[in-house]
C-alpha cells in the first residue's frame, strides 16, 4: 500500500518535471507531448483497479439493450451514440481526447476494471466519475453493453449534435440574410 503511494507520487513528480519545459515553452493545452501522453497513460494504468471484479450480469440481449440506452443518456454526449465518438465536434480537441471505446486497448481491459473506471472516473482527463449516478447494476450494463459495440457511425451523430448543426446553419443563413437586407 505505501509501496503503491510511493511509486505513485514518483509518478507525480515526473508528470511535473515533464511538464516543465512545456509551460515554459508556452505549449499548448491541447496538444500534450508524446512524452507526457505516456506519462499520463502509465499513471493510469496504475490506479485502475477492479481487475478481480466479476460482473454479476448475464450476457443477454435484454441486458446489453438495457445498457445501450443508459450509455446513451449518460456517455454518447463524448462517446458518440456507437462508443466510436461518431459526430461529437470536440472529441479530439480534449486532452487526452475522447477514448474510442473500440480500440484495443480498451477492449483489453477486463469487465472489472472496465466497471471501475465507470465508476471512478479517471483523474486527470475528462472522464468523469459515475457514483452516485449510476447504480452497480446500471454499470454492468454498461459494461455488457461496451462488449457489443455498434458498427462505427452506424447510430449517426447524438441527436444534440445533429440539432446543434441544423441550428448553426440556419442562424448562419439567417444572419447572411439580414445582412443583405442592411445593405
Ligand atoms: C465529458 C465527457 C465524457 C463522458 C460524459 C464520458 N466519458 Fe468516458 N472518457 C472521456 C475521455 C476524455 C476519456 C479518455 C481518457 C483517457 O484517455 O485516459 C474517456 C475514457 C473512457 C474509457 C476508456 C479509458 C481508457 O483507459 O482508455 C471508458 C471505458 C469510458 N470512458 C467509458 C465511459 C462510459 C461508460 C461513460 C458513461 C457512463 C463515459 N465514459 C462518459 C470522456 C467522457
Amino acid at each position: 500500500m505505501s509501496c503503491n503511494r510511493t511509486r505513485h507520487i514518483h509518478t507525480v513528480i515526473l508528470v511535473i518535471t515533464a511538464s516543465v519545459p512545456c509551460l515554459l515553452a508556452g505549449c499548448s493545452a491541447q496538444a500534450p507531448g508524446r512524452a507526457e501522453t505516456a506519462l499520463v497513460d502509465g499513471l493510469k494504468r496504475q490506479t485502475i483497479g477492479g481487475n478481480h471484479w466479476v460482473n454479476p450480469i448475464p450476457d443477454t440481449a435484454d441486458n446489453i439493450k438495457i445498457g445501450q440506452e443508459h450509455f446513451e443518456h449518460h456517455c454518447a454526449v463524448c462517446h458518440g451514440l456507437d462508443g466510436h465518438n461518431t459526430g461529437v465536434p470536440f472529441a479530439t480537441k480534449m486532452s487526452p481526447p475522447v477514448a474510442d471505446l473500440g480500440e484495443r486497448d480498451v477492449q483489453g481491459y477486463n469487465d472489472g476494471q472496465l466497471k471501475w473506471i465507470v465508476q471512478n472516473g479517471l483523474r486527470y482527463t475528462g472522464m468523469p466519475s459515475w457514483s452516485g449516478i449510476l447504480d452497480d447494476g446500471e454499470m454492468w450494463r454498461i459494461v455488457r453493453f461496451m462488449r457489443h459495440l455498434p458498427r462505427r457511425g452506424s447510430l449517426g451523430a447524438p441527436p444534440m449534435y445533429r440539432q446543434a448543426v441544423n441550428q448553426h446553419h440556419a442562424a448562419e443563413s439567417g444572419a447572411a440574410s439580414a445582412e443583405k437586407k442592411a445593405e
